[in-house]
C-alpha cells in the first residue's frame, strides 16, 4: 500500500496538502513515543459513508490522553466534525481514520510539559488488516515469545504510540516465523490479545472473552461483537482465558478496527474448527458486516454519517 500524495490531511484546525504534512526531526514523540491515537473505519452506507463507534472512539482518545496528562486543545464535537471533514475533503466513500495527538517540538526532556500538543487526522482507504482471504478462510497465528507488558508498567486501557512497540516486536515476530498474526499472554501466563487485536473464543455455543485484568486495549469492536452475540443470544462470559481454552476451542476469532471479525484457523500448528472459520464466527461476522453497512437498523445508533457539507446558496 502507497499513501496517495493529492490527499489531505486535518493538522491543528487546517486541511493541508499530504505531502505537506510533515514533522520536526525533534519532536518530543518521535524520540518517546509520546502520543495517542484511535483508529476508526469510516464505510459505505446508502446514506453515504459513516464512521463506525465515532463517539466511543473519541471517548477512548481523551481517556488515554487523561492517562498521559495530555491536555487535547479541542473539543469532542470539533474533533468528530474534524474527522467527517476529512473524509468529505478526501472524497472517501469508506476509509480508516487515524487522529492523532501528539508533543510536538520544544525541548527534549523526558517530561513533555513545555511541547505543544499537535493534532492530526490522517484517513486512507484501507482493505481488510489480515487479508481479504484472512476474513473467509481465517489466519494463522503463534504465541509471542513477547509478553504483553502489565497494565501496572503502561496503561494497556490507552492506545498510546510507545506502547506499539510491544506489538511490533510480536508481530515481527510472528511474520518471520510464517505466520499471519501473533497472539501474545500476559505475564501471568494467561491469553492476553493479538499485536492489534483482541481475542474470542467459542466453546460448546457460548462466547468467552477477557478484559482489562488481562492488559488488553479493551477494543470498540470487542464491545460491538459481545453486543452482537448477546442479541442473537449466546453466552458471552469474560474471564481469563488459558492457552489450553483456545487449543480446544471449538471456534476462535480476533476482533479490531482494521482486523474487523478475524477468524483464526490454526495455533501454532494445532487447528482451530478443522482450519477453517467456524459457523458462529461466521454469523457474528455476517451480523457485524450488516451493522457496519448500515443495512441493520438494529444498530444504526453505531454509525455516524459523514453528511455532506451545507450546499452554499448565492443569490
Ligand atoms: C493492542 C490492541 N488490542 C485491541 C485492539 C482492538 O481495538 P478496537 O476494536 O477498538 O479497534 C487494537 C486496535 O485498536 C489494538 O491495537
Amino acid at each position: 500500500m502507497t499513501f496517495d500524495q493529492t490527499k489531505w490531511v486535518w493538522r491543528n484546525g487546517d486541511i493541508i496538502p499530504w505531502r505537506d504534512a510533515n514533522t520536526h526531526v525533534s519532536a518530543h514523540a518521535l524520540h518517546y513515543g509520546s502520543g495517542v491515537f484511535e483508529g476508526m473505519r469510516c464505510y459505505e452506507t446508502d446514506d453515504g459513508p459513516a464512521v463506525f463507534r465515532l463517539e466511543a472512539h473519541i471517548d477512548r482518545l481523551y481517556h488515554s490522553a487523561t492517562v498521559y496528562g495530555m491536555e487535547i486543545p479541542y473539543d469532542r464535537e470539533e474533533l468528530a466534525e474534524a474527522i467527517c471533514e476529512i473524509i468529505r475533503r478526501n472524497d472517501f466513500n469508506s476509509c480508516y481514520v487515524r487522529p492523532l495527538c501528539y508533543y510536538g517540538s520544544s525541548s527534549l526532556g523526558l517530561h513533555p510539559a513545555k511541547c505543544p500538543v499537535e493534532v492530526v487526522i490522517l484517513a486512507w482507504p484501507w482493505a481488510a488488516y489480515l487479508g481479504a482471504e484472512g476474513l473467509e478462510k481465517g489466519v494463522r497465528v503463534t504465541v509471542s515469545p513477547w509478553l504483553k507488558f502489565h497494565s501496572q508498567m503502561m496503561p494497556t486501557t490507552a492506545k498510546a504510540c510507545g506502547q506499539y512497540l510491544n506489538s511490533i516486536l510480536a508481530v515481527r515476530d510472528a511474520v518471520s516465523r510464517g505466520f499471519d498474526e501473533a497472539l501474545l499472554l500476559d505475564i501471568d501466563g494467561h491469553l492476553a490479545e493479538g499485536s492489534g487485536e483482541n481475542l474470542f473464543i467459542i466453546r460448546e455455543g457460548e462466547l468467552l472473552t477477557n478484559d482489562e485484568r488481562h492488559s488488553i486495549l479493551l477494543g470498540i469492536t470487542r464491545d460491538a461483537v459481545i453486543q452482537i452475540a448477546r442479541d442473537l443470544g449466546y453466552r458471552v462470559e469474560t474471564r481469563a482465558l488459558r492457552l489450553e481454552d483456545l487449543l480446544s476451542a471449538d471456534e476462535a476469532f480476533f476482533t479490531g478496527t482494521a482486523a474487523e471479525v478475524s477468524p483464526i484457523r490454526e495455533v501454532d500448528g494445532v487447528q482451530v474448527n478443522g482450519g477453517r472459520r467456524g459457523p458462529v464466527t461466521e454469523q457474528i461476522q455476517q451480523v457485524f458486516f450488516s451493522a457496519t453497512s448500515g443495512r441493520n437498523s438494529r444498530y444504526k445508533d453505531w454509525l455516524h454519517l459523514v453528511a455532506p457539507q451545507p450546499v452554499e446558496v448565492s443569490y
